[in-house]
């Protein structure tokens, strides 16, 4: 057994060491999966256009990282499309199931994490199947079946397990040992675990996606399936009901937008927390951040003041915008913005209290679940697709015999306002529990475009480490001029308000380190921080690089 687990961590390194970019002149895909990067570089190959090749990428990652994302979860679509010039979101986030109520997850005054992080209550009516359907009947070219082919074929015949999955497995043994729907699949007849380069087969979800790919996402939202995924969630203490799942539509929102160094930004709105990310382009607007030179002292600290600012606002005035106000044009706003840039001091913190749009008045958790997959296209069209099931294998709770892990998205609302949920993250009403209502995410889709074309798509998993490393992955190309696999491989920082901890990947300097606590920042170390996937395009070649930290690849053709 421990000879197992060394055997993981030293392939966990061999691919995280050996992650490359890669170059191509017809379209890219960049994904956690090298197997699910290469599902949609075959599909752009024979004609389809990068939604075509999003959703085969989705559904095919859903099959081999199924501890992180699935089609028991939900997420985000950031589409530009080349020929309206125009950029579309879609938002296939869970919703709370109907009989969700605010204090569903307290116990004698207090909110219990376990509740909503595992078993039936955690779980959230998933979105995934509604949502990628939605995506390629109005902006793909191809069938379902045709896009789901692979994602069938990987759950069907089998597929090496990676090395993420193998170490998700290790960390997770104890809760995948006393579930035998999934110790059947992720362990061995004597519970040990399965480890990278084994062979994987799900035969049940191989079902279940083929009946998707013939009959389309009414397979999943009504019938047989649905009636298990109720059954085996209210088995497991949950709530949610055939009707919950008939109920679920996926929603096409207008994205948010800021111009920045003579690009446009393009970000997921509400009940996504990208908006943040704007904020703090906003409040870098006017500085020469290459003057003050990449990963120098002066510019980590700018940023993570910077970051605290915009944290504090998503953590006071974000949540689902169909169930709040919220008020991302004020808080994008120049006035805002400037107002903010201004109270950060050059070589000092503030107190807690004093960050965010409306002051005066830790421990980040590592990556486990999610998935990003940035495409480009050969005709100027631009995906960034976020997906996930939260934690490592969501709730833990199967839908009997169909092969769906369905997800532990409830634990994303404020359980109760301040108090921090598995990332750390806390929330107030604005993310509060409610029938139907989205949870608030992480999850922060980008695009941006110059004269009207993409020249970045990016995103990435890793709970609110999502937002530090997409933002500074941004500004890695954007502003210093970085190819995708430089931007993705310089070490990242991340702070977000609260817990109030700037934490540091292990290659930013003592030097450095030495001074920002000099400013009063508290500091950690972190080994590797979230995981982005970028795709990139200059001189009509496309550039795609997976995170190193996570061990995915980029395929192009
Ligand atoms: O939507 C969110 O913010 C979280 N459910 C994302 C979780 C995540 O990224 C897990 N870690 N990789």
């Amino acid at each position: 057994m421990e000879l197992r687990i060394q055997q993981v961590c030293i392939l966990v390194l061999l691919v995280a060491s050996s992650a490359d970019a890669a170059w191509a002149p017809h379209g890219m895909v960049a994904s956690e999966h090298v197997l699910a990067s290469q599902a949609g570089a075959d599909v752009l190959k024979r004609g389809g256009n990068a939604v075509d090749a999003a959703v085969a990428t989705a559904f095919a990652v859903c099959v081999v990282n199924p501890s992180s994302c699935g089609i028991g979860g939900g997420g985000f679509m950031l589409i530009y499309l080349a020929h309206q010039r125009r950029a579309l979101a879609l938002d296939y986030r869970e919703v709370a199931p109907a009989a969700a109520s605010r204090d569903m997850f307290v116990r004698n005054g207090k909110a219990v994490a376990e509740l909503s992080l595992h078993g039936g209550l955690a779980v959230a009516v998933p979105g995934e199947v509604a949502g990628l359907a939605a995506a390629l009947h109005r902006h793909g070219t191809l069938p379902l079946a045709t896009v789901m082919q692979p994602a069938i074929q990987l759950a069907r015949d089998g597929f090496p397990v990676g090395a993420h999955l193998a170490k998700e497995i290790v960390q997770n043994v104890a809760g995948l040992r006393s579930n035998p729907a999934l110790a059947k699949n992720f362990l061995h007849p004597d519970e040990t675990p399965l480890v990278a380069g084994e062979t994987l087969r799900q035969p049940e979800l191989a079902e279940t996606l083929q009946q998707v790919a013939r009959r389309g996402p009414q397979a999943f939202y009504s019938g047989a399936i649905a009636k298990r995924i109720v059954d085996s969630d209210r088995a497991a203490g949950g709530v949610l009901t055939e009707s919950d799942l008939a109920h679920y539509q996926p929603t096409w929102r207008t994205p948010l937008q800021t111009s920045y160094e003579g690009d446009t930004v393009y970000a997921m709105p509400p009940p996504s927390s990208a908006g943040i990310l704007l904020e703090v382009l906003g409040m870098l607007r006017d500085d020469d951040l290459r003057a003050l030179e990449h990963n120098s002292p002066t510019y980590l600290h700018l940023l993570a003041e910077a970051m605290k600012h915009a944290f504090a606002d998503r953590a006071q005035l974000y949540g689902d915008p169909d169930a709040v106000a919220v008020p991302v044009q004020r808080l994008l706003s120049e006035q805002n913005t400037l107002a903010l840039r201004q109270r950060i001091e050059a070589t000092r913190t503030l107190e807690h209290s004093a960050y965010g749009s409306s002051a005066g008045s830790g421990d980040a958790a590592h990556d486990h679940g999610t998935s990003h997959l940035s495409v480009m296209d050969a005709n100027g069209n631009a995906v960034a697709c976020t997906t996930t099931i939260n934690t490592g294998f969501g709730a833990m709770v199967v839908a009997e015999g169909t092969g769906i892990i369905l997800n532990d998205e409830m634990d994303d609302f404020a359980t109760q306002p301040g108090v921090p949920n598995v990332y750390g993250l806390v929330g107030a009403e604005a993310n509060a529990i409610a029938p139907r209502k989205r949870p608030l995410s992480s999850m922060a889709p980008l695009i941006a475009t110059r004269d009207g074309k993409p020249v970045l798509a990016l995103g990435g998993s890793g709970g609110p480490l999502i937002l530090s490393g997409t933002l500074q992955v941004l500004l890695n190309v954007l502003d210093f001029g970085l190819d995708a696999r430089s931007a993705l491989a310089a070490p990242r920082i991340h702070d977000q308000w609260e817990p109030p901890v700037l934490v540091v990947e292990p290659g930013v300097p003592a030097s450095t380190r030495n001074l920002l606590a000099s400013y009063g920042h508290t500091l950690k170390e972190m080994p590797a921080m979230g995981a982005i996937q970028a795709v990139r395009t200059d001189a009509g070649v496309f550039e795609g690089a997976s995170d190193p930290r996570k061990g995915g690849e980029a395929v192009g053709w």
